[in-house]
């Protein structure tokens, strides 16, 4: 039998301090990550200085954790990966240094991987038996439930990530291989869930509290805006905040949980409906979502329900920032003979393409 590959990852790109231990690029056999969010939630939002002195307190605990909750030894690691951007410096920089030191002393190969790449991986990793009812209609449920082994997604693949600070749409040819197809103009999707949720006076991060306020909410309580409806694969949410915005100061006594269900319908009709078009206008064989927001239930649903052709969606824990994701994209990085040195820093603003496609 094959020997496996362990890959030690780590990610502290933002305010959660993860580590994960990889098999093979796909099992997780370990996932630790540790949120800030309660440390960040009385700002409003998350402080930087406060985020990487936290990650200072945290990192070697989640570590050691990772490893044990791993029944694996430092003798069975085989590569340590860490996100090199693009996140917030401070917070960057704890991981990189940790993970730099362990492959220094244990002389083990180093990886530096995208953070956005990392979450596109999300997509490779092993959801658990318990997972599969969140995966309904996706590939990893009919993969699973049809042939009792788990297919692994198919290229060229479009991907829609969407995060807290991106929105984009991205062609995957290969292992490594992007090409960007759309992105927006001006806030992220995630952005605006937590800005939108700040003016309904609801805490922080705004997609869970916003998710959770609009249940039971109606859809069509009030017609907010599909921003740039008729310009390609382009995204715009800034409009659209302040439609709540104005929304909102003009009825007063508007129910929350109306407010919060038309403006995520607002936000996952534009999603569906673009990524939809490119799909079909680049006829891809398959479409997957990534991204903390891709843990929002309605656009998990509407996504899967609108789709022409085969979808992954990953299990929720692997869509909000986490280090199994970084393992599974380092392990892949690898295989086709990209890896890091000693030289490696951080780029707090990398970028997964950084030219537009032509198309
Ligand atoms: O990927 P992520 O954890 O961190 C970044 O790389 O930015 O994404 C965080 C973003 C936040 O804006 C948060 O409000 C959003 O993902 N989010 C959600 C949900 N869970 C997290 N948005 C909508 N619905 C959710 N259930
Ligand atoms: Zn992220």
């Amino acid at each position: 039998m094959k020997k496996p590959y362990h890959v030690l990852a780590i990610e502290t790109s933002c305010d959660e301090t993860a580590c994960a231990i990889i098999r093979d690029g796909r099992h997780v056999v370990s996932n630790i990550v540790n949120s800030q969010i309660d440390l960040h939630q009385r700002f409003g939002g998350v402080v930087p200085e406060v985020a990487s002195r936290q990650h200072m307190h945290t990192m070697l605990p989640v570590v050691e954790e990772a490893l044990h909750a791993s029944g694996v030894t430092w003798q069975g690691v085989d590569a340590i990966a860490v996100t090199r951007g693009p996140g917030l410096a401070g917070s960057l920089l704890v991981g990189l240094s940790t993970a730099k030191a362990i492959a220094f002393v244990r002389g083990l190969p180093l990886i530096g991987v995208n953070h956005m790449e990392a979450h596109i991986y999300g997509n490779w990793l092993m959801p658990d038996a318990s997972e599969l009812a969140q995966l309904r209609g996706s590939v990893d449920d009919a993969g699973r439930l049809a042939t009792g082994a788990r297919k692994e997604p198919r290229f060229p693949l479009l991907c829609l990530i969407v995060s807290g600070g991106h929105t984009e749409l991205v062609l995957v040819r290969g292992h490594g291989a992007y090409a960007l197809i759309g992105q927006t103009r001006d806030d992220a999707a995630g952005e605006a869930f937590d800005k939108v949720a700040r003016l309904l006076g609801l805490p922080y991060p705004g997609g869970p509290s916003i998710q959770r306020a609009a249940r039971g909410g109606r859809a069509d309580a009030y017609a907010l805006p599909r921003g740039l409806a008729r310009h390609g694969y382009e995204f715009s949410f800034s409009g659209l905040k302040t439609a709540v915005a104005r929304l909102l100061e003009t009825t007063r006594d508007a129910p929350i949980e109306d407010v919060a269900a038309s403006f995520e319908q607002a936000v996952v009709d534009v999603l569906v409906a673009k990524t939809m078009t490119a799909a079909r206008d680049l006829g891809v064989e398959q479409i997957a979502l990534a991204g903390g927001v891709a843990a929002n239930l309605r656009l998990r649903r509407q996504f899967v329900a609108a789709a022409h052709v085969p979808v992954w969606i990953p299990p929720l824990r692997f869509c909000t920032d986490n280090a199994a994701m970084v393992g599974s994209a380092a392990y892949y990085n690898l295989r086709t003979g990209n890896r890091s040195d000693m030289s490696l820093d951080i780029e707090p603003g990398l970028r997964l393409v950084t030219e537009q496609a032509a198309f």
